[in-house]
C-alpha cells in the first residue's frame, strides 16, 4: 500500500514515517518545509534504512497535488501538514484558515479526482474546548474553540464528516492528538520548533541545556493534585505507531471514524519538570507564572475506544518521553541546523 504524507517532514509526520517504512508501507511525502527541515528526511532514511519519495510542495498548490496524485496511485492520505501555533493563530487568523482550511480542500479535491477516499486527519483534544467531562471520551461534546488553531481542527473535522455523507466511498478517521511529546530512540528525529518554543515541552528541553534562562510556569492555582495545569502527555512513537493501526481500519471502508489517542494519565507541569530534571541529572530552574489565557485546568483522555478497536495503546511513560526528548535535545542542541 502506498501513503501519503502531507506535512512528513515535521515532527509528528517524521516520526509516522518511520513507522509507517518500518511497517512495510511504500511512503510519499509532501512538505512545504515552512516549519521544517529536509533534514528530516534523510534521518527517516538513516533510521529505517528504506528510501521515501518526497516532494518539497505546498498543498494548496493544486496543479501539483493534481499531478502528484496523478504520478503515485496513492491508496491513503494521513493529512499533518498544517500550521499549529495557538498564539500565531490569534494574530493570523487569515494565514491559518487559508492554509489549513484551503489546504484540506485542495488536497482532498485532488483526492478525488484521482479516485483516493481514504483520509487519516490529524485532530487535537482542543476541539473538546473546556471538556465537559474527564476523562474526555469520543462522546464528549466538541467544544468552543478559544483561537483560530482550533477552529480550523474543528472545522475541517466536520468538512471531512460531510465528505463521507455526501459520498459513502470517502473514509475518513479523525485522530485527536493529546500532547505529543519525547522524540525517537535514536535521537536522530524530535521537535525543532522555531524561535522560542510556545510549548511546555521544548521549553524545559531548552532551559535544560542552557539556551533559555528559567522556565515560566503558567499558574500554581488550578484545581489540580499541585495547583498547576494536568495534561496527557504521549510519546510521539506511539502516536506515531495509533497512525498505523488507523490504517489497519481504514482498509476496512469503516465510514467515519474518531478516535482520541493519549495514555489516559494526567501529568501536571510540575510532575513533568521533576522526570526532566531526572532526565537530564540536574534541577530545571522554574517560576511560577500568572495562568495562560485560553488555558484549562485539565485535560486527559479515555483511551478505551483507540485500544478496543484500533488494538492500539501507548507504551511509554512520563519517564521514557522526557529520557528521549532530552537524548534528541542533547544530541541536537540546535535542532535540524
Ligand atoms: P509540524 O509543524 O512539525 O509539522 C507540520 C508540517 O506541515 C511541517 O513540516 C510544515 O512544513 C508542513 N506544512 C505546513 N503547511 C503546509 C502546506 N501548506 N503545504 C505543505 N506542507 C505544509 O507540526 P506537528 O507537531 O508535527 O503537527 C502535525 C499535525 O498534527 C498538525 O496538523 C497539527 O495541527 C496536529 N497536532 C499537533 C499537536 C502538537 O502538539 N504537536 C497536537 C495536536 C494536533
Ligand atoms: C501544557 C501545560 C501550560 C508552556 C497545546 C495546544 C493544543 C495541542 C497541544 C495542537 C499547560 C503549561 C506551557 C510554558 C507552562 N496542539 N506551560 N509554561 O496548551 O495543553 O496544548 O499543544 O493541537 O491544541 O493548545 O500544551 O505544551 O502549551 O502546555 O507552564 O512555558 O504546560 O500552561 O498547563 P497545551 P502546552
Amino acid at each position: 500500500m502506498k501513503i501519503l504524507v502531507t506535512g512528513g517532514a515535521g515532527y509528528i509526520g517524521s516520526h509516522t514515517c518511520v513507522e509507517l517504512l518500518n511497517a512495510d508501507y511504500e511512503v510519499v511525502v509532501v512538505d512545504n518545509l515552512y516549519n521544517s527541515s529536509e533534514k528530516s528526511i534523510d534521518r527517516i532514511k538513516e533510521i529505517t534504512g528504506k528510501d521515501l519519495t518526497f516532494y518539497e510542495a505546498d498543498i494548496l498548490d493544486a496543479d501539483k497535488m493534481n499531478e502528484i496524485f496523478a504520478n503515485e496511485k496513492v491508496d491513503c492520505v494521513i493529512h499533518f501538514a498544517g500550521l499549529k501555533a495557538v498564539g500565531e493563530s490569534v494574530a493570523k487568523p487569515l494565514e491559518y484558515y487559508k492554509n489549513n482550511i484551503n489546504g484540506t480542500l485542495v488536497l482532498c479535491e485532488a483526492m478525488r479526482n484521482n479516485g483516493c477516499k481514504n483520509i487519516i486527519f490529524s485532530s487535537s483534544a482542543t476541539v473538546y474546548g473546556d471538556p465537559a467531562f474527564i476523562p474526555i471520551t469520543e462522546q464528549c461534546p466538541k467544544g468552543t474553540p478559544t483561537n483560530p488553531y482550533g477552529w480550523t481542527k474543528h472545522m475541517i473535522e466536520q468538512i471531512l464528516t460531510d465528505f463521507h455523507t455526501a459520498d459513502p466511498e470517502w473514509n475518513v478517521i479523525l485522530l485527536r492528538y493529546f500532547n505529543p511529546i519525547g522524540a525517537h530512540k535514536s535521537g536522530l528525529i524530535g521537535e525543532d520548533p522555531k524561535g522560542i518554543p510556545n510549548n511546555l515541552l521544548p521549553y524545559v528541553a531548552q532551559v535544560a541545556i542552557g539556551k533559555l534562562p528559567c522556565l515560566g510556569v503558567f499558574g500554581d492555582d488550578y484545581d489540580t493534585h499541585d495547583g498547576t495545569g494536568v495534561r496527557d502527555y504521549i510519546h510521539v512513537v506511539d502516536l506515531a505507531n495509533g497512525h498505523v493501526k488507523a490504517i489497519n481500519k481504514i482498509k476496512e471502508n469503516p465510514g467515519v471514524k474518531v478516535y482520541n489517542l493519549g495514555t489516559g494519565n494526567g501529568y501536571s507541569v510540575l510532575d513533568v519538570v521533576k522526570a526532566f530534571s531526572k532526565a537530564c541529572g540536574h534541577d530545571v530552574p522554574y517560576q511560577i507564572k500568572p495562568r495562560r489565557p485560553g488555558d484549562i485546568a485539565t485535560c486527559y483522555s479515555d483511551a478505551t475506544l483507540a485500544k478496543e478497536e484500533l488494538g492500539w495503546e501507548a507504551q511509554y511513560g512520563i519517564d521514557e518521553m522526557c529520557e528521549d526528548s532530552w537524548r534528541w535535545q542533547s544530541m541536537n542542541p540546535n535542532g535540524y541546523n
